[in-house]
C-alpha cells in the first residue's frame, strides 16, 4: 500500500511535478508559467518603494502533509538545503502514524494603547471598565465588514505596569478578531481612533498605539503521534526538547528548526514572516525563561509530539492579494481561511522540529546536508536515477561540490572514462 499518494515525489522531474500540481491542486497551464515566470517590477513598486527589480527564492512542494485528515502539498519558499527533504520525509513517516492534528487555541490579535503615566491608577482602570461596551462598539463602527464576519473589537484588557520611578504605567490591549486578515492595519487604526476616547474618559494623556506581535491570544495547536518508533530515537528526542528547555542557547537553534518550517510557508504566501517570527521567540520566553516551541514526550511505547504557536497570518489584504506566486501558493494548498494555513505552518513546524531532532540523535545534521546537496547537484548536472548515485559517491570524494564537477563527472561515466 502506497506510503503516501505522493511517493516518490522528490524522484520526479520538474514537469512532472507540475503535471501533479495540474491533477491534483487543478492549477491550468497559465499558472504553472506563473510560477517560473518573472514578475514584472513594475508589480513590486506596489509593495515598496525604491524598487529596482525582484529577488528569486526557490519555491518548492513539501508532499506527503496529512493534516486534519486531508492530503496537502505545502508549498515552501526557501533557500537552505535540507530543509524541504526533511520536512517531507518527517511528514511521510507522521503520514503513516495518522498525520497532524491541529486546534485553533485563539483568534484575537492585540492592539496595545499605552497611557505613559496614570497618577490614579484605580480610578483609571474604573473609568475604562465603566465604558468599555460603548468603546467597544464605537471601534466596531470602523470596521462594519469585520464585524459582518463576526470579527472585530471583542474585548479590552487593562495591564498596570510599575515604571522605576514607582509611579504607574497602564496598557490597553484592544482584543480584536481581524478573521482573515493578518491585521495589523486594521488594529493600528482601531487603537489610533480608541486613543482619544480613552484620553477623555481618563484624563490620562496616551502615549504610544501599535499592534502587539506577541499574539498569545491567536495560538495554534499542531499534534501527532508516531508509532514504532525506536525507543531508544524516541527517548533521545525527549531529552533533546528537554535540553532546549533547560539551556536557552539549545532552545534558540531548536525554536529555529521549527521556524525553518513555518518562516518558509509564510513567505511562499507574502506573510510578515519578520512578525511571526518576533511572536514565536517571544512566546517562548513568556514563562520568564526561554523555552522549547514545542515538546516530545514518550509514554505507551508512542512518541507524542506538540508544537503550540502565535501566528498571526493572512490569506486577504496585503501581498497575499497581489502576488501571483502568494495566490498560488494558497491554491496549491486549497486554503480558503487563515485559520487552515495557520494550522498547515504549525504541522509543518512541528515536522521541521521532529526531522532534525531525528537526525541530531542519529546520524547529525550534515549527514543530510551534504549527502543532499551532491545529489541536487548531480540531479542538476542532469544524471538519471542510475546514474544518480555513481555522480554522489564521486563527488563526495571532493570537499567543494560544484555542479560543474558533477557534469565533468557524469560526461566521464557517460563517456566510461572513470571505472567507478
Ligand atoms: P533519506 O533517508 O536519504 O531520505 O533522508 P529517503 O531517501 O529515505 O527519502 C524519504 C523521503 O525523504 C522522501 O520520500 C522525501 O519525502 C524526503 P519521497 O518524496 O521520495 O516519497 N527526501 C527528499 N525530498 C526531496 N529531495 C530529496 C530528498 N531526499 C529525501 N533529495 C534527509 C535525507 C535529508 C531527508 C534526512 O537526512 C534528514 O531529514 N536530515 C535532516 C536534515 C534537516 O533537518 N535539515 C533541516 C535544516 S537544518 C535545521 O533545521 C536547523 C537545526 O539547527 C535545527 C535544530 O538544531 O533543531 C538542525
Amino acid at each position: 500500500m502506497k506510503e503516501s499518494p505522493f511517493e516518490g515525489f522528490s524522484r520526479l522531474t520538474f514537469k512532472e511535478r507540475h503535471e501533479i500540481l495540474k491533477d491534483f491542486c487543478g492549477l491550468s497551464q497559465a499558472d504553472l508559467k506563473t510560477l517560473t515566470e518573472i514578475l514584472d517590477p513594475h508589480l513590486a513598486e506596489q509593495f515598496v518603494e525604491n524598487v529596482i527589480g525582484f529577488y528569486s527564492l526557490p519555491l518548492a512542494i513539501a508532499p506527503h502533509f496529512k493534516i486534519d485528515g486531508k492530503n496537502v502539498l505545502v508549498p515552501m519558499a526557501i533557500e537552505e538545503t535540507s530543509v524541504v527533504a526533511a520536512v517531507s520525509k518527517a511528514a511521510k513517516l507522521i503520514q503513516k502514524n495518522g498525520g497532524f492534528h491541529t486546534q485553533i487555541l485563539g483568534s484575537l490579535s492585540v492592539g496595545q494603547i499605552q497611557f505613559p503615566i496614570v497618577f490614579e491608577i484605580e480610578k483609571f482602570e474604573k473609568d475604562i471598565l465603566n465604558n468599555k461596551g460603548t468603546l467597544i462598539n464605537q471601534a466596531n463602527q470602523l470596521v462594519p465588514r469585520l464585524t459582518e464576519r463576526g470579527g472585530g473589537v471583542q474585548d479590552i484588557k487593562i495591564r498596570k505596569l510599575k515604571r522605576p520611578d514607582q509611579k504607574w504605567m497602564g496598557v490597553l490591549h484592544i482584543l480584536c478578531d481581524t478573521c482573515d486578515a493578518m491585521g495589523a492595519n486594521t488594529i493600528n487604526q482601531i487603537c489610533e481612533f480608541l486613543k482619544p476616547l480613552l484620553e477623555e474618559v481618563t484624563g490620562s494623556q496616551g502615549g504610544l498605539c501599535i499592534l502587539s506581535n506577541l499574539t498569545d491570544s491567536r495560538l495554534v495547536e499542531a499534534r501527532c503521534t508516531i508509532q514504532n518508533l525506536d525507543e531508544s530515537l524516541a527517548l533521545h528526542i525527549e531529552e533533546a526538547t528537554l535540553f532546549a528547555n533547560l539551556d536557552p542557547y539549545r532552545g534558540t537553534t531548536h525554536n529555529k528548526g521549527i521556524m525553518n518550517g513555518i518562516d518558509a510557508v509564510l513567505i511562499a504566501t507574502g506573510n510578515d514572516w519578520r512578525a511571526v517570527e518576533a511572536g514565536a521567540h517571544a512566546y517562548a520566553s513568556l514563562k520568564g525563561h526561554y523555552q522549547s516551541l514545542s515538546s516530545w514526550v514518550y509514554k505507551n511505547k508512542e512518541l507524542q509530539g506538540t508544537l503550540q504557536v502565535p501566528l498571526q497570518l493572512g490569506i486577504v489584504g496585503g501581498v497575499t492579494q497581489i502576488h501571483p506566486t502568494a495566490k498560488l501558493a494558497l491554491r496549491i494548498m486549497g486554503i480558503r481561511e487563515a485559520h487552515e494555513l495557520a494550522r498547515i505552518c504549525a504541522s509543518v513546524g512541528l515536522a521541521q522540529n521532529f526531522a532534525a531532532l531525528r537526525a541530531l540523535c542519529q546520524e547529525g545534521i550534515s549527514h543530510g546536508h551534504m549527502k543532499l546537496h551532491a545529489s541536487n547537484l548531480a540531479l542538476a548536472a542532469g544524471a538519471t536515477k542510475q546514474e544518480l548515485p555513481m555522480v554522489q559517491t564521486e563527488l563526495q570524494k571532493h570537499k567543494h561540490k560544484t555542479i560543474g564537477m558533477a557534469q565533468k563527472i557524469l560526461d566521464d561515466i557517460r563517456r566510461g572514462k572513470q571505472n567507478l
